[in-house]
This record gives structure tokens, sequence and C-alpha cells, in this order.
């Protein structure tokens, strides 16, 4: 089947060669073209151009795009998307007063979901997803990275990562799937972190490989949770089994997660909420892909990442939600590329290509994912009518997106 998109107002994140990801340099950039159409074959981007070059052909269907923006779908490289229920409790708690450490400190926060996700049924917790799933491709979203995490015991790890695969066969969005046995110390083994790290080591992660649940390996490197240590020894296991690592750093304390991290080639250091000039040092001439979540710190309340520092020092900056119950329970990514401008000071053409191509890299999807390109994904969010591409993250909070299309089919 083919589609036409005529009249395109602006077309948004234009590649003619595919590249990899924007480094800090280029990330003032957006290529775009004006007045374009583009053309769709299946799930495929086919061709795109200025609408003065659009040589006729036979089309089975017509969008007009007249006075509207075409980008790439978004692209969000770090969720935590299956769940079981909400923690809307210690929302209220923190309202009045609580802080987010305390909350966990009293048996709340990841444990808390944890025990609510031990109970749940599989087919249960897989509802409650696809929810989230089809809300967020509806917000223009077109791939997502999830990972475990909130099981914390083998049965519950694999019944959440088997619900991501589930997810996966039956929605066109990309899904990526990260093990994340390593997120909080069950009350089991509150005096025995190494027994746990046992556990995940031996008796979940050979399954996990296995059975290809995953792709990524995770940790939470923080004071209170996993030391660089832990880290290392759960990188040092996935490498084994060939997991690679994307992992949790520097989120309320900067120990040396992001140094672990590039050693190990992790795709990603993800939150750098506390970042220290030698973990900017060391993130040049790697590959991992620094990634920051603005919306984590909008709801808690805490620094955000400082963009400027790592794109001025010339790295390039992916922009993800963290959608989970406790720290972000959003997935809008709209409104993360609206934070990104207003509160990490990124411009709009920055945010977006953090928001597209460089969050495609950080979930090695960038060769279908993240950019209008002949013959990636056919994923692109058709906007209103406005004035341009900026507005998006201008007019936060509003909703600017008309259509959304994944794989060639409208959502
Ligand atoms: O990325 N920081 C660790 N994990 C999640 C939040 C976990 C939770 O509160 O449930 C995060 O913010
Ligand atoms: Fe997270």
């Amino acid at each position: 089947m083919i589609t036409l998109i005529r009249n395109i107002k602006e077309l948004v994140q234009v590649e003619e060669t595919p590249k990899n990801m924007v480094s800090g340099k280029e990330m003032k950039i957006l290529p775009t073209i004006k007045n374009a159409f583009l053309l769709i074959e299946n799930d495929l981007i086919k061709d795109f151009g200025e609408m003065k070059d659009f040589k006729s052909i036979p089309i089975d269907n017509v969008v007009d795009a007249s006075e509207k923006i075409v980008l790439p779908t978004w692209c969000d490289s770090h969720t935590h998307i299956v769940y079981a229920d909400n923690r809307e409790q210690e929302f209220i708690d923190r309202i009045n007063g609580l802080s987010y450490e305390e909350i966990a400190n009293n048996g709340g926060g990841i444990l808390n979901s944890a025990k609510k996700l031990q109970v749940i049924s599989e087919d249960n917790l897989y509802k409650q997803s696809a929810i989230r799933i089809e809300e967020i491709m509806q917000l223009g979203t077109g791939a997502v990275e999830i990972k475990s995490g909130y099981g914390l015991t083998k049965e519950a790890e694999l019944k959440m990562l088997r619900v991501i695969k589930k997810l996966n066969k039956n929605y066109p969005i990309a899904i990526k799937a990260t093990f994340l046995g390593a997120h909080a110390l069950p009350i089991e083994f509150k005096n025995n972190k190494s027994g746990y790290l046992d556990t995940v080591i031996q008796e979940i992660l050979p399954i996990v490989a296995k059975e290809n649940l995953a792709e990524f390996i995770d940790a939470f490197c923080e004071t209170g949770y996993f030391s660089v240590e832990d880290t290392e020894r759960l990188l040092k296991a996935g490498e084994k089994f060939g997991l690679i690592p994307k992992i949790h750093v520097n989120q309320f304390t900067a120990i040396g997660g992001v140094q672990i991290g590039v050693k190990y080639n992790a795709l990603s250091v993800d939150h750098l909420e506390e970042m220290r000039a030698e973990d900017i040092e060391v993130l040049k001439n790697s590959k991992t892909m620094p990634v920051a979540l603005p919306s984590c710190s909008y709801f808690l309340s805490i620094p955000y990442t400082p963009a400027r520092k790592i794109i001025n020092a010339g790295l390039p900056l992916a922009l993800a939600t963290d959608y989970n119950p406790g720290s972000t329970p959003s997935g809008n990514m709209n409104f993360v590329v609206s934070t990104a401008c207003i509160k990490m000071k990124l411009t709009p053409e920055e945010a977006i290509n953090a928001a597209t191509i460089n969050g495609a890299y950080a979930m090695g999807l960038e060769k279908t994912h993240g950019s209008i390109c002949r013959g990636k994904k056919a994923n692109f969010i058709l906007t209103k009518k406005i004035p341009s591409y900026g507005f998006i993250p201008y007019s936060f909070g509003n909703h600017q997106i008309d259509q959304v299309f994944i794989e060639g089919l409208k959502v």
C-alpha cells in the first residue's frame, strides 16, 4: 500500500544519509524541508522531498498536511511502563512533606511496587501495561525501552519480561527490553546484598538470556541501592551473556557510576542529575549516550540534568520519560521536550534531536527509527495546524498532535 502525505508545511528531521546520532555541536541543527511530501510504502518510508519535485505515481491513500508539521515519532529510551497499579498515596505523602528517600526507607518506593507486582496475575499486568502503551502511542511515541525491576524475585522479574515480550508482539511500536534485577534490595535480603546479587546473577540472568527476554542490563547505581562494585559485578555477569549495559546513575549522588558504565561500553547512562566535571570528561571519546529524564526532576523536585554543560562539552544527549509509578507517572514525550527547553535551556532543535535520533541510538534502533529517512520505519507525527515545530515545546502541556502513524498505519 502506498500513502502520500502532501503539502506538508515543514517536514522535520530529514536524513539523506543515515547517521547514528548527533553530537553536541550538531544538535542545534535540525534538517527540514518546507512545503514537502512524504511517501510511504507499507511500513517503510519510500521517499520524501519538496512538493514541486513530487512525481505522480499510483497512490492508495492521500493525506493532506496543509499548514501542518510532520516529524518522526518520539523515541523514548528509558521507561518502566510495565508495573502494577499505582503509587498515588506516595504522591500525597510527598505533598505533605515526606521525601522520596523517607518514603523508600519506610518500605514504600520500589519495594511498594514490587509487593503489588508479585501478586498481580500476568494477564492483569499485561492489560494495565497495554493501556499505557496505547496511551504513549497516541502521544506520538513510536519506539520505547521498557525495564523489569519491580519483580525482585525470579518469578516476578520473568513475569515482567514476558509481558514486555507480549506487548512487543502485539503492538506496532518498537519495544526493547532491559533486565533491571538490581533495582532495589528486597526485604528478605535486607542484610545480605551479595546474596541478592547471587540470585540475580546465578538464578535469573541465565534464564533471561536463554529465553531472549532482554537485550540490555540495568542497575540502580546509587547510594543506598547498588554500589559501583555491585554494578560492576552485574555488568560483568551480563557481559558473559551478551547483555549490553544501560544504567541508572547519578540520580541523587555521583559515585562513579558513569565511569563504570563507560568501562563496560554502556549504550547509555541515564538520569545524570548530579554531574561532576570528571563524569562529563569520561563520556568524551566513548560510545555511551548520556540520557536526561526531565519529567523525573519535575515530579520529584530534584535538580535537572545539566544538559547545557553536557552539550557544550560536545557530547550528544538523549531525552526520555522514565515513565514509572514512583518518580515519573507520565509517558508524555511532548512534555519532556518542552521541559528540556524550559528548564534545561535546550533549543527546540536540540530537544527534538535528543528525543528522536539520539533516543533511537540509546536503545539500538538508530538504523530503523528516529528520523525521516528512506528505508526507515514509517513512524511519524502529523501535528495540528501550528506555525512551526518550535510551537510544540513552546505551548507546553497543550496537545499539538493531530495524527500518529506507526509502521505506516494511523494509530
Ligand atoms: O528511574 N531511580 C530508579 N528507578 C526509577 C524510579 C523507581 C520508583 O520510584 O519506582 C527511576 O526514577
Ligand atoms: Fe528509571
